[in-house]
């Protein structure tokens, strides 16, 4: 037993942000910029939400899957920078659709937050406890990026992306990681621990990151796991349609297919117009491609996100 993407949608704030636009605030230059990550421009928030990015997205995927919102199982929102802590996310999602039968939660795995909803979505559908699942990848990292450090902000956008999926009996397996001890090279402590009791600590409340640190973990896992993930199928690179990754860098894309040994031309990117929008990378992805209609039936794609915690999956489909 497995899933299926029977729909899919995305939701973009207006507002796009070009490098030429940061770089009048920050000391850096497109150049620099582009050749050190692809990112050409970003998607930033004038006042959209988690919420309201999450709820778009999941509306245009009903539409696209067509089915009815009350008939929806279960709703998993993966998100990292949600301004609300309570009602959760997919909550909200669940009121705002009208879905009455299903059991929401989020879930925060960063950049890989998408694979593990999905994964978790699986795991219930193939153990029987639901039929279908309404996946969806939401962020509003312009909150958390500090924007006076060059090193982070010119990396991270806004956006949300949803699938729908149903049970189904193709092939799809994960491979998913946590490394914790590793966890401080890429952190955001956003609350006060202030109470009645206790002062509080002064926090950093914004994404701190070692970028080299990150990219060698990056470049290592996931050339690594998806190499693991094809071998216990029995498969090589070579019978791989399509690479889906989390879109954090062009540079780390590149440096993986590199690793893998495959044609760059089998990885889809979008990062150059999106940067890095954590857990709705993948989706916003897979909607686009989705629409352009190059994912048919019969391909094997491979999905892999990856980022704070440190978390890493790798996802094995076949379409
Ligand atoms: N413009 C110009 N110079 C910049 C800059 C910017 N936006 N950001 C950093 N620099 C400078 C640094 O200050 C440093 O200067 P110094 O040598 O005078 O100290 C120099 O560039 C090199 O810094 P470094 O951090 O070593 O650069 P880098 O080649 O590693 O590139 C990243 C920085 C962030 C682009 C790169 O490390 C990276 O892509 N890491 C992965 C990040 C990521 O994808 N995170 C999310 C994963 S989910």
């Amino acid at each position: 037993m497995s899933i299926r993407i029977m729909g899919s949608g995305s939701a973009i704030p207006k507002r796009k942000v070009t490098n030429d636009e940061l770089c009048g605030f920050i000391d850096s230059n497109d150049n620099w910029i582009k050749e050190r990550t692809g990112i050409i421009s970003r998607y930033i928030s004038m006042g959209e939400t988690v919420r309201t990015l999450a709820c778009k997205a999941a509306k245009k995927a009903i539409k696209d899957a067509g089915i009815n919102a009350c008939d929806i199982e279960l709703i998993i929102v993966a998100t990292c920078s949600a301004e609300q802590a309570l009602p959760c996310i997919a909550c909200e999602v669940q009121k705002s659709i009208g879905a009455e039968g299903a059991v929401a939660f989020d879930l925060n795995a960063a950049c890989a937050g998408f694979l593990f909803a999905m994964n978790t979505a699986d795991t219930y559908i193939s153990g029987g406890i639901y039929k279908n699942a309404l996946i969806i990848g939401a962020e509003v990292l312009s909150n958390i990026v500090d924007w006076s450090d060059r090193s982070t902000c010119i990396l991270f956008g806004d956006g949300a992306g949803a699938l729908y999926f149903e049970k189904d009996n193709s092939k799809l397996r994960f491979i998913q990681k946590s490394n914790g001890f590793k966890g401080e090279a890429l952190s955001c402590y956003q609350r006060d621990s202030k109470s009645a009791f206790y002062e509080g600590d002064i926090l950093y409340k914004y994404v701190k990151m070692d970028g080299r640190e990150v990219f060698r973990f990056a470049t290592r896992v996931v050339s690594d796991t998806i190499l693991r993930l094809l071998d216990e199928e029995g498969m090589t690179v070579d019978d791989i349609d399509m690479f889906l990754l989390h879109q954090a860098n062009l540079r780390i894309i590149e440096c993986i297919a590199k690793r893998l040994k495959a044609d760059i031309s089998k990885f889809e990117t979008n990062v150059e117009r999106f940067g890095n929008t954590s857990s709705a990378s993948i989706p916003i992805l897979i909607d686009e491609v989705r629409r352009k209609g190059k994912l048919t039936e019969g391909m094997k794609i491979v999905i892999s996100g990856f980022g704070a915690g440190l978390t890493y999956s790798a996802c094995l489909m076949e379409l």
